[in-house]
């Protein structure tokens, strides 16, 4: 952004830099934060203490706040199992039916763009040599190929875990087509819904759902704090990852995080009441976003399905740019690129790659995430940004030169 355009933009009450990267995670919600401080401060007692009314207060709240979630996911409270986030619910879910159902089988069917904390403990449980794991590819789109999925069942097969929404390109799975054909074979049906709860509904009715995953910093509320639905009637076997006092049914021992379910309770209730505006908003700044980088840059790509997509979402590679110099020019606006660091050298995200991206496309993309605090002044300053970074980046990009050369006498 030139110089003249931020101080105008400051002087008329933006403040930078902006956030839009609510995949990562999410501020909390004030109302969330009032909702906390009480069990933070005076009512401070242990919800597993059934001798006095500190812990008979704790227990009251969390038993609120599990009802709020269950009621976000059309669930029963004794469902909900409370967690340290989503990374220990994919944990539990993958590797608690692996042990529980060991007697049974030992074949999971998995995405290849699935959360790390699904792929690891997948990875873990083949190394281990306790299951064997199918990890299934997906249409350049980002959806499963429902036909493909059909076939990779075996009748050693106990889970199938794939996402609702994906955390990098927002694409959403048909997660009822896939709970129907998991009911229809007897096999359960696990589903990482970080991304997608409290932005889209999930009945886990509906979508014959037997686990899934939640955490509370993506829709506002605190970190460190989660939940694993396990549906109950009948009854779904998990093996805890954690032995201890017997807490969460025995299936997760340790004290209750009491302020943090509380927080994500309130998030969940919020979530409830707001979700189909909230969400119809979000959508109109995220496309707003899009049709203006559109209308003003050519040669940039729209990573995944643009409509099976979560309404804040917009994953984008901006070509003949380098991604890192993006990155530098657009330090105003806080959003993720897509290539992960590891051993100081970016490594192009699996997960675009998973879509068919070269290195090169995938390195150069940027994931959008606008979220509930977002304001249309804050989007149009984030599009100039990009707009007016990526045209001075490619002024001395030679790829974008002969690009353009092609463009215009239709070579390749
Ligand atoms: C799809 C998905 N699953 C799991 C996680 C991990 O959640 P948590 O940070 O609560 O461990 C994330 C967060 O990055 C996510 O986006």
């Amino acid at each position: 952004m030139s110089s003249n355009g931020k101080d105008r933009a400051v002087a008329a009450g933006l403040k930078l830099p902006i956030y839009l990267d609510n995949h990562a995670t999410t501020p909390l919600d004030p109302r969330v934060l009032d909702a906390m401080l009480p069990y933070l401060t005076g009512k401070f007692g242990n919800a597993a203490s059934h001798s006095h009314s500190f812990g008979w207060e704790a227990e009251a709240a969390v038993e609120a706040a599990r009802m709020h979630v269950a009621a976000l996911i059309g669930a029963s409270p004794a469902e909900i199992v409370f967690t340290s986030g989503a990374t220990e619910s994919d944990n539990l879910a993958v590797k608690g039916v692996a042990e529980a159902l060991a007697d049974q089988g030992d074949h999971i069917i998995t995405l290849t763009t699935e959360h790390k904390a699904i792929l690891d403990s997948c990875k873990r449980l083949e190394k281990s040599k306790r299951c064997r794991v199918t990890f299934l590819p997906v249409l350049p789109d980002g959806l499963l190929d429902l036909d493909q999925f059909q076939k990779a069942f075996t009748d050693r097969t106990i889970l199938v875990t794939i996402m609702a929404a994906n955390n990098e390109t927002g694409v959403l799975q048909p997660i009822e087509e896939i709970g129907r054909i998991c009911r229809e074979r007897g096999v359960l049906f696990h589903s990482d819904a970080v991304q997608a709860m409290g932005k889209l509904p999930i009945d886990v009715k509906t979508a014959n759902l037997d686990l899934v995953s939640l955490t509370a910093h993506k829709y506002y509320g605190p970190k460190g704090c989660g939940a694993l639905y396990v549906r109950q009637h009948p009854n779904v076997r998990v093996a805890p990852l954690i032995d201890g006092g017997g807490h969460e049914h025995a299936m997760r021992s340790g004290t209750l995080n009491v302020a943090g379910i509380v927080g994500f309770g309130k998030a969940c209730e919020i979530a409830r009441a707001e979700m189909a505006e909230e969400s119809c908003r979000i959508a109109g700044l995220r496309n707003r976003l899009r049709d203006r980088l559109l209308a003003e840059l050519d040669e940039v790509i729209i990573n995944g399905h643009m409509e099976l997509r979560l309404p804040g979402n917009l994953n984008m590679s901006f070509l003949h740019v380098d991604g890192e110099s993006l990155m530098g020019a657009i330090s105003d606006i806080a959003v993720s690129s897509s290539s992960a660091c590891s051993s100081g050298t970016p490594q192009p995200s699996y997960v675009l790659k998973a879509l068919g991206l070269s290195d090169a496309a995938a390195n150069v993309a940027i994931r959008f995430g606008v979220g509930r605090f977002n304001t249309e002044a804050e989007i149009d300053y984030a599009a100039t940004c990009v707009i007016e970074a990526v045209k001075k980046l490619r002024e001395r990009s030679p790829q974008y030169s002969s690009a353009r050369q092609n463009d215009s006498t239709g070579k390749p």
